[in-house]
This record gives structure tokens, C-alpha cells and sequence, in this order.
């Protein structure tokens, strides 16, 4: 395992859209294995191909407490999504930056294992605002575009 090089800012494999992963192999497993250590290693909840420079459709999320709660997902697509929630949000390529960001309250996603098996994950709250928020990743898009005001953001200093 290695802990890879997280792409921020402006670099531009971050606005491009991701293709999809047609062969499960054991470059697939390392790349797997990698976004999870570099993931753990920076103290994410979750990361997207893209933000490691690599253009395929790969995020990897856990959003345990005990961080052991490891997703892998390849392929994801969101095929459901309930309600809305609003929070604050983060981002390993936007270190030290948050932002008020609305979303869904739950969202499924139906991906692939790194075995090429077809699986659904629900989530709720925090777990659906990290697997939607790494799968916008797969289509170039960003959090921050997402950001609005908060009451906070009108208030002189
Ligand atoms: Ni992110």
C-alpha cells in the first residue's frame, strides 16, 4: 500500500468527468488499497479517483467513528435519494475550508466490489452526504459549487 498524492485547488483532473472501471483487476485492488490508506492517512470520510489524479469512476468512504467501516465503490451510481439535510462540508482537495452544503437526507448507491459484484448501500444523514459528496467527484463536480449563505455569512464582523 502507499499513500498517494491528493490533487488540490485548480488542478484539473478535478473538473473532468471520471470513465468507468471495465476491468477488476489487481491494478484495481492496489488503486483500492491506496485510496484507502491515503484516505485514513489524511483523516477523510471518503475519496473520490480523481482526487488522486486517477480519472475512473472509484471512491472509497467510511465515515466511522472507529474507522472501520470501509465502502469501496466502483462503478456508483445514486439510484435513490429522500428528504434534505443541511450541513456543513468538507473536502481532502479544499484543506481547511467548509462550507454550508444542502442535500438529500438519504441516498442509495449502487456500485460494484473490487470483485466485480454488484452491491446497494444505504445511507442516512452523515453516510449519504459523504457518498453523494464523492460521487459529484466522478462527474467534476465539487462542493463548493454547492455552497450557500449561512445566517453567519451576513453578520458584520
Ligand atoms: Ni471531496
Amino acid at each position: 500500500m502507499a499513500i498517494r498524492k491528493i490533487q488540490t485547488g485548480d488542478a484539473p483532473c478535478l473538473y473532468k468527468v471520471a470513465k468507468p472501471v471495465k476491468v477488476f483487476d489487481e491494478k484495481l485492488g492496489q488503486l483500492l488499497d491506496d485510496m484507502a490508506e491515503t484516505m485514513y492517512h489524511a483523516d477523510g470520510c471518503g475519496l473520490a479517483g480523481p482526487q488522486v489524479g486517477i480519472l475512473r469512476r472509484v471512491v472509497v468512504i467510511d465515515c466511522s467513528e472507529e474507522r472501520n467501516e470501509l465502502i469501496e465503490a466502483i462503478n456508483p451510481e445514486i439510484v435513490y435519494t429522500e428528504g434534505e439535510q443541511g450541513g456543513m462540508e468538507g473536502c481532502l482537495s479544499f484543506p481547511d475550508e467548509q462550507g454550508y452544503v444542502v442535500r438529500p437526507n438519504v441516498a442509495v448507491m449502487r456500485a460494484y466490489n473490487r470483485k466485480g459484484e454488484q452491491f446497494e448501500i444505504r445511507g442516512e444523514g452523515l453516510l449519504a452526504r459523504a457518498i453523494l459528496h464523492e460521487c459529484d467527484h466522478l462527474d467534476g463536480k465539487v462542493y463548493k459549487r454547492l455552497v450557500i449563505p449561512t445566517p453567519e455569512d451576513y453578520k458584520e464582523e
